[in-house]
């Protein structure tokens, strides 16, 4: 049996210990539904962003993560006119009102991180390692404010 060892990441922010409170029962539940030798998984909470690296070179065999990545690390820029006018009045998020600079604004701000997270976590990874990556999007680009994603910042708004 290999020994596993899981880092589970968010930002310094989140309350880790309510993870790790709740590892002493998950453990027990490994061995009794999983049957899983006990000391065969070590789990630790590595607190950063994952803007950045987060682990040294060649250590993970698998990365996941879990409706995260479409977090944008920060608000777009281009969201401003030529003489600072809000181009996006009244909302924060892409609304059906909203113009197409603001969509361009959110597109490329989510294409530079979303490329930085494969650069940086692609190091973080043995060659041969995997990434399953569960994030929100839409189907097409027909309607860039469509039902498929917008609608949970419609019913916030
Ligand atoms: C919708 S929750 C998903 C939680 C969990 N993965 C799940 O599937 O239920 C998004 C999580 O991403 C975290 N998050 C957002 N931006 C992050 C970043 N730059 N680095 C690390 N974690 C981030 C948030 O703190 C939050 O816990």
């Amino acid at each position: 049996m290999p020994e596993l060892r899981v880092f589970l990441n968010d930002l310094p922010e989140n309350d880790f210990n309510t993870i790790f409170r709740s590892l002493p029962v998950f453990y027990d539940r490994l061995e009794e539904e999983k049957g899983l030798p006990p000391w065969t998984c070590f789990i630790a909470g590595v607190p950063g962003s994952f803007d950045g690296r987060l682990f040294p070179r060649d250590l993970l065999d698998f990365v996941h993560s879990s409706y995260s990545v479409h977090w944008l690390s920060q608000v777009p820029k281009g969201l401003q006119g030529e003489i600072g006018e809000a181009l996006n009045k009244g909302h924060v998020y892409m609304a059906e009102s909203s113009p197409h600079a603001v969509f361009k604004a959110y597109l490329e701000q989510f294409q530079r991180d979303f490329s930085l997270f494969l650069k940086f976590h692609s190091e973080e990874m043995i060659c041969g390692g995997r990434m399953v990556l569960t994030l929100l999007g839409r189907k097409g680009d027909e309607e860039p404010s469509s039902g498929d994603c917008c609608q949970l910042w419609e019913l916030l708004a």
